[in-house]
């Protein structure tokens, strides 16, 4: 059976890790596109002269043109400016969707099968504007950042308590920005609910440090953005899909009607498998929780309201 293939849109700092995991996982055959002349080669050819090392029989190409990339089985599209310190994601709005749109026109002509994930800023709204390019079925279009913000609170729930990351399940929904709501009350560890094991006020903390834990990155490297766990991320969705594994992560998916909200991307419990987002569980949410998702939807909206004057 000939290997799966992805292709990577960007071969920035997010873009290459996608490609390195995707290798390191002996994944899917990676092509690497970037405007960059050479830069989207150099960074291939290293990763594939790593391949005898890590035995992986991964075919890797950079390319600046998206024709290596035809009839790719998943599309990651990473391509954007990342913020710097001070800057929301928000302030990405305008310069991100003229990349968003003229990258997704030339996937739409070159792997009209593909299964797209967007991880670009401002995600939710960089969903819409894919979407809108691309024309694809809403299962095949999908944004990464509840994977991303999830393993983030994942991590300083297993930092406190000092447990495998293994036995930390929970979830966060919502809008990739300050709005994004993690759920305690649906996270456990081992099985125990996380109301139990942590006190009201530092599970509040935690909640915190998670919604800012896009800024907290950018503060400490004053460069750029994430790029470790938002690839991890973005390949941990390519990876259900292509195995079929239908593995149920939170995912940036078009709602309809799905938790009372239509025509809008925001961050849901999806079971990704080889159709691409098979379907968005709905998961039961007290009114608080409601309240809270309804809020991050109103934050999306008014981006998506505002991509039409940018
Ligand atoms: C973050 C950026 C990449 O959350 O959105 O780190």
């Amino acid at each position: 059976m000939p290997r799966a293939k992805i292709s990577v849109i960007g071969a920035g700092n997010v873009g290459a890790t996608c490609a390195h995991w995707i290798v390191a996982k002996e994944l899917a055959d990676c092509v690497l596109v970037d405007i960059v002349e050479g830069m989207p080669q150099g960074k291939a050819l290293d990763m594939m002269e790593a391949t005898p090392v890590v035995d992986s029989d991964c075919q890797i190409t950079g390319s600046n043109g998206y024709e290596a990339t035809a009839g790719s089985d998943v599309v990651i599209i990473t391509s954007g400016i990342p913020r710097k310190p001070g800057m929301s994601r928000d302030d990405l709005l305008a310069t991100n969707k003229k990349i968003m749109s003229s990258v997704c026109a030339e996937v739409k002509k070159t792997s009209p099968d593909a299964c797209v994930i967007i991880v670009a800023n401002p995600l939710d709204a960089m969903c819409h504007v894919a979407f809108d390019t691309l024309d694809f079925p809403r299962e095949r279009v999908m944004g990464m950042a509840g994977v991303l913000d999830t393993a983030r609170y994942k991590s300083f729930i297993a930092m406190e308590l000092n447990v495998s990351v293994e036995d930390v399940h929970g979830m966060v929904l919502g809008g990739h920005g300050d709005t994004m709501v993690p759920l305690p009350n649906h996270t456990s560890v081992g099985g125990i609910p996380l109301t139990e094991l942590i006190a009201k006020e530092r599970i509040d903390e935690i909640i915190t440090r998670t919604a800012k834990g896009g800024a907290e990155i950018v503060g400490l490297l004053k460069t750029g953005s994430a790029f470790y766990a938002p690839s991890a991320g973005a390949v941990a969705m390519a990876e259900s899909i292509i195995k079929d594994k239908k593995r149920v992560l939170p995912c940036a998916s078009l709602l309809n009607g799905e938790y009372g909200h239509n025509d809008l991307f925001i961050g849901v419990p999806c079971i990704l498998g080889k159709g691409g987002v098979e379907k968005v569980i709905e998961l039961k949410l007290d009114d608080h929780e409601k309240g809270l998702l309804d809020h991050s939807a109103n934050a999306v909206k008014g981006l998506v309201e505002a991509l039409a004057n940018n």
